[in-house]
């Protein structure tokens, strides 16, 4: 089904098995030259769907900074497993690759899988959206898949939801979604030392009012006032659910793809590809407002 919004953009639907709804495509729009109204439909799709794929873009960084600056302050990308910054003079840009030049990675995540997780969840104030955009694909493997966190909340077992609610859980700053140690951080062990926040493992989405799971990531997660084995064994049944293949959607990526996604209400993860092939994948993400609030 196509609706069409009153700024002339088509919201084509994707929507999970059990998440109608979730992701749409927007059609027939050039992200460097949006008007205001043309801008305000897709920020108000972006809330409505969680998550919004552009096909055909063709953006340099600036361009891609100057539509992510839209939707509010940037937040600067974390430093590569390597210390180093991105691109030169945008520190805005995280590079997202398995490309090596000259002997140096060029971003950050490798060729590996990517597990769940959504973005920054360790800071204070995450970002409330991220985007993806894609310079150069692999010719197979690579692809992201979102999980709808709304769905994963409304529909968690009654029993299970009670015992949820009013927790809040430890979200680990200490590894990247990819298993690299952060720049700067001493591993450990035991979650509860770890650097990282404390949030409300329920929250309330400050814009569309609903109710979502707050997940981050597994691995390092833990609920705070329990021991960390029951902790886990509550982590577990509640992550085998959230992750659901009926919640998710994956995306194939094609060059000039741009993925944005609110990264309050959902979490993604990448599959791994052939390490021989090029991927380059250029994202931003726009700064949180507020911490995550139940
Ligand atoms: C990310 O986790 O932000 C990267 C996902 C991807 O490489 O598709």
């Amino acid at each position: 089904m196509t609706d069409t919004l009153s700024a002339a953009i088509d919201v084509v639907p994707i929507s999970a098995p059990s998440a109608p709804g979730f992701g749409a495509e927007i059609r027939g729009v050039d992200l460097r030259t949006l008007s205001d109204a043309a801008f305000a439909a897709i920020e108000r799709s972006w809330i409505d769907h969680q998550v919004l794929l552009f096909r055909g873009q063709t953006l340099t960084d600036r361009e891609l900074t100057a539509f992510s600056r839209r939707l509010g302050e940037l937040d600067h990308a974390p430093i590569q497993e390597n210390g180093q910054r991105f691109v030169d003079g945008m520190p805005e840009i995280y590079v997202v690759s398995n490309v090596i030049e000259n002997g140096v990675p060029i971003g950050s995540l490798g060729a590996g899988e990517a597990v769940w997780h959504t973005d920054m969840s360790y800071l204070p104030a995450p970002p409330k959206a991220s985007m993806l955009y894609a310079l150069e694909v692999p010719p197979a493997g690579g692809d992201t898949s979102f999980c709808d966190m709304y769905a994963a909340y409304e529909s968690l077992p009654d029993a299970l939801r009670r015992r949820a609610t009013g927790l809040r859980v430890k979200h680990d700053g200490t590894y990247n979604s990819g298993g690299y140690v952060r720049q700067g951080v001493t591993p450990t062990d035991d979650p509860r030392q770890a650097p990282g926040m404390l949030h409300p493992l329920v929250c309330t989405h400050p814009e569309s009012g609903r109710r979502m799971l707050y997940l981050g990531r597994r691995r390092m997660a833990w609920i705070e006032g329990l021991d960390l084995p029951q902790s886990d064994a509550l982590l577990d049944e509640i992550w085998s659910h959230a992750t659901r293949p009926d919640f998710t959607w994956t995306h194939r990526w094609r060059v000039g793809d741009l993925v944005l996604w609110d990264n309050r209400c959902t979490m993604h993860r990448r599959d791994p590809f052939d390490a021989a092939t090029r991927r380059i994948m250029h994202r931003t993400q726009v700064k949180g407002v507020a911490p995550p609030a139940s």
